[in-house]
């Protein structure tokens, strides 16, 4: 049996990834290592966590002696790691647990991986999943490809950058089986509110205001969160040692036209007149840095691994809109005290 550590496996990309490999490989034992911060939450898993192949355990990856222990006790082979703190907005107002986290965490788990292999690396991969946001900002035209120099722009970025920095430090000093993907933004189930969709998404089903920062002119990329999942099952079986691949949704849309969307599907599945919830959208004052526009060149992992989006924007997006709306329960149990009051705080001083 392959053991496989996945760190930050509670949270939206990460409980996908568990229930993927979980559910497509019996074989493999899943040892999902996570601290449940506010964006952790074991109800993610609840379908699997009673299959015999799957373990959590709760606990912080820049904790060393924890880390080092779970090398000791599981013979693993592999480690996919997810955990970090990844709202761009709670890292301007906190930037403290980035840097903590993403950086530090980060290092405890390569050096420990590295530690653990020596004289042993064969069959061993260590997996680092990162964001496009590393890259910087576009312009109008142009897309980010695995060679796209590093320019991040908040202190988000600048931490993922960094432990993409250290990832690479350590496959080429100590030869350390690393893999690395930057992916663009993320949507789909599970997606804790402080994000655009599923932000949008509550607001919308309570009649609450849709902020959007500056002109809503901003662009991203999206990605169904199974489809990164997916991604992640190729590189991690596939991927060749040392290298990087960028997974993206060959799907941009500017904010706005992409909150207008969402309004009309909300508005269609909820039985409301076309055009009711795109009077809620409210432009407010812009995020302090806001990176213009995000587009991924995801050529290289289509080419080589085989690997492309499967769903079309609508299909996801209308998939998303329906998962929100029969889990209104979820909805209302991750917006708890704690959520509210950063709410107030993020949206009442713009
Ligand atoms: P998330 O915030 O939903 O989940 C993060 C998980 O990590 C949570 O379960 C949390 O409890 C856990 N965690 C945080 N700090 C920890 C610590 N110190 N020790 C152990 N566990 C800890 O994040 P997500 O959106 O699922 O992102 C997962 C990964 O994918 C991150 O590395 C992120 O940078 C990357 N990524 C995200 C996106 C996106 O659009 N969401 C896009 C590209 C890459
Ligand atoms: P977000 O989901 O926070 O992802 P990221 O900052 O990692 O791209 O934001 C997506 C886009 O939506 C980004 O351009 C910021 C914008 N945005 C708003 O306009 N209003 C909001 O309330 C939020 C959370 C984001």
């Amino acid at each position: 049996m392959k053991t496989i550590l996945v760190t930050g496996g509670a949270g939206f990309i990460g409980s996908h990834v568990v229930r993927l490999f979980v559910k497509k490989y019996p074989d493999y034992r899943i040892i999902n290592l996570d601290v449940l911060t506010y964006a952790g939450n074991l109800e993610n898993l609840k379908d699997i966590d009673t299959l015999p192949n799957y373990t959590f355990v709760k606990g912080d990856i820049t904790d060393g002696d924890l880390v080092n222990k779970l090398f000791e006790t599981y013979p693993i082979e592999g480690v996919i790691h997810l955990a970090a703190e990844s709202h761009v907005d709670r890292s301007i107002t906190d930037p403290a647990a980035f840097i903590r986290t993403n950086i530090f965490g980060t290092f405890n788990l390569i050096h420990a991986a590295k530690e653990h292999w020596k004289g042993n690396m064969e069959g061993k991969r260590f997996y680092h999943i990162s964001t496009d946001e590393v890259y910087g900002s576009l312009g109008e035209t142009g897309l980010f490809t695995e060679t796209t120099p590093y320019d991040p722009k908040s202190p988000y970025s600048a931490s993922k950058a960094s432990s993409d920095h250290l990832v690479r430090a350590y496959f080429n000093t100590f030869h350390l089986p690393v893999l690395i993907s930057n992916c663009s933004n993320n949507y789909g189930p599970n997606q804790f509110p402080e994000k655009l969709i599923p932000l949008c998404i509550h607001n919308i089903q309570h009649g609450k205001s849709l902020p959007v920062y500056g002109k809503g002119e901003n662009i991203r990329d999206w990605l169904y969160v199974e489809d990164h999942a997916s991604a992640i099952d190729v590189i991690f079986h596939r991927g060749i040692i040392g290298e990087t691949y960028n997974i993206g949704g060959i799907n941009e849309w500017t904010n706005i036209d992409l909150i207008r969307a969402l309004c009309d599907v909300m508005d269609k599945k909820l039985g409301r007149a076309q055009g009711t919830s795109q009077q809620l959208i409210t432009f407010v004052k812009d995020r302090a840095g806001h990176d213009m526009r995000y587009a991924i060149d995801s050529s290289k992992i289509q080419h080589e691994l085989g690997w492309k989006p499967s769903l079309q924007f609508e299909e996801g997006l209308s998939k998303t809109v329906d998962w929100y709306l029969k889990n209104s329960d979820w909805l209302e149990n991750v917006s708890s005290g704690a959520y509210e009051k950063y709410y107030d705080k993020q949206y009442h001083q713009r």
